[in-house]
């Protein structure tokens, strides 16, 4: 009973399947006995249906023919009128088996993203603690991290907290597959490791995608994003740098020991007028004011002679995060460095 309990869809179909078969077979035999022992030899030469006189033209061709003509029709009628009801539905049904297959994703990746610690169960999918580091809703947290020295990597490594950034706008700055990249890749030096095989990870490609159709289901409002960040920073130059880019050009930023601002950390130096040089214009189209607001493309070149690399994100696009006026402030805060 518990095998049969345990079978899937298809082997209990299978194993019914079966059971069906030797049922008829058994009637089949014990009917074909029957009448084998019923009809006594050579009786075959009249029952034999081929020899049975059959219908005349009269009867073919009246009452038989309109019985078959009718249910050609009725047939027809059938297909007619079904086959365009079924197309009908086709497109919504398409529609809903696309919405049902990223559901199915994200709730997927909703179970790999759980901390360690949380009550979600594991399944089969596994956790793999995301959580644990950008919060469990994607919100941002905090994490414990082994710097080493990096003059003396024999000395015993300092430990720092690193703060892990939100994952719930992600996707406003990067495109998914910048995220699918950083997510196989890891940042190197960071506390953020590689989790895609490519990457030296444990993930394979269908839990990484799984992970980033999670992330698309949790992106908050663009609009309420803006909205918060213009009443939390306005239109200062410097809160802005400091809370958007200098986890990326300050050193130590992330871990509360910030060398000299936009001095380059995972992302280059802007200061010595660097922004100026790669961006002539502060405006307008190919200006710098356009690439902090679509951010780099891997191997893309951008400015006079940047290329976006890295293949673990690179330089993020803040267009849909900042409004034009919080964007220029930033701008003209960095060609000031
Ligand atoms: C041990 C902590 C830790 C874990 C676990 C972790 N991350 Fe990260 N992650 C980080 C840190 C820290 C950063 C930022 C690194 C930096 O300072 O550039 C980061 C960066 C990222 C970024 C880039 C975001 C941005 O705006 O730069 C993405 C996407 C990301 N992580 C996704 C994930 C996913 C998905 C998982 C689970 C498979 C995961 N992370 C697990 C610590 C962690
Ligand atoms: C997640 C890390 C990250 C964040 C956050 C980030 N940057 Fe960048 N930035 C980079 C990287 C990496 C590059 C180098 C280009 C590339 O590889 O994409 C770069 C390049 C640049 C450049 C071009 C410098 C040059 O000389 O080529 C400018 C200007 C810049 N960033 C400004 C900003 C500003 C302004 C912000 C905040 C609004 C910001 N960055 C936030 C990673 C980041």
């Amino acid at each position: 009973m518990t095998a049969v309990l345990a079978a899937s869809t298809a082997q209990r179909l299978g194993t019914a399947t079966v059971v069906l078969l030797v049922l008829g077979l058994v009637v089949y035999a014990l009917f074909h006995l029957f009448r084998a022992e019923a009809a006594p030899p050579g009786s075959e030469v009249e029952l034999a249906p081929n020899r049975k006189p059959y219908l005349d033209d009269e009867g073919l061709e009246g009452p038989k023919l309109n019985r078959a003509q009718l249910s050609a029709l009725l047939i027809l009628v059938v297909v007619a009128v079904g086959l365009p009801a079924y197309w009908l539905r086709e497109p919504g049904r398409q529609e809903g088996a696309a919405r049902g297959f990223a559901e199915r994703a994200a709730e997927r990746g909703f179970i790999l993203f759980q901390p360690n610690d949380s009550p979600v169960p594991a399944g089969n999918v596994g956790k793999f603690g995301c959580g644990g580091c950008h919060g469990a809703t994607g919100q941002g947290g905090q994490t414990n991290y082994s710097l080493p020295d990096p003059i003396d990597p024999s000395k015993p490594p300092r430990q720092v907290k690193w703060i892990a950034p939100p994952l719930n706008d992600v996707l406003m700055r990067y495109s998914p597959e910048e995220v699918t990249s950083v997510i196989v890749y890891g940042r190197v030096n960071t506390p953020m490791p590689p989790w895609g095989v490519e990457g030296g990870g444990p993930m394979n490609d269908q839990q990484i995608s799984d992970l980033v159709a999670y992330l698309q289901s949790i992106q908050r409002d663009p609009k309420e994003v803006q909205k918060e960040n213009l009443e939390k920073y306005g239109t200062d130059g410097v809160k802005l740098f400091d809370q958007f880019c200098s986890r990326c050009h300050t050193q130590g930023w992330s871990y509360g020991e910030s060398g000299e601002v936009g001095g380059g950390a995972f992302g280059p130096s802007l200061l010595d007028g660097a922004t100026v040089r790669q961006f002539p214009l502060a405006e307008g189209q190919d200006s710098h004011a356009e690439f902090i607001s679509k951010g780099a493309e891997y191997a893309k070149s951008y400015g006079v002679r940047g290329v976006g690399g890295d293949e673990a994100g690179g330089m993020p696009g803040f267009g849909d995060m900042l409004t034009p006026e919080q964007i220029k402030a930033i701008v003209d805060y960095e060609r000031a460095l």
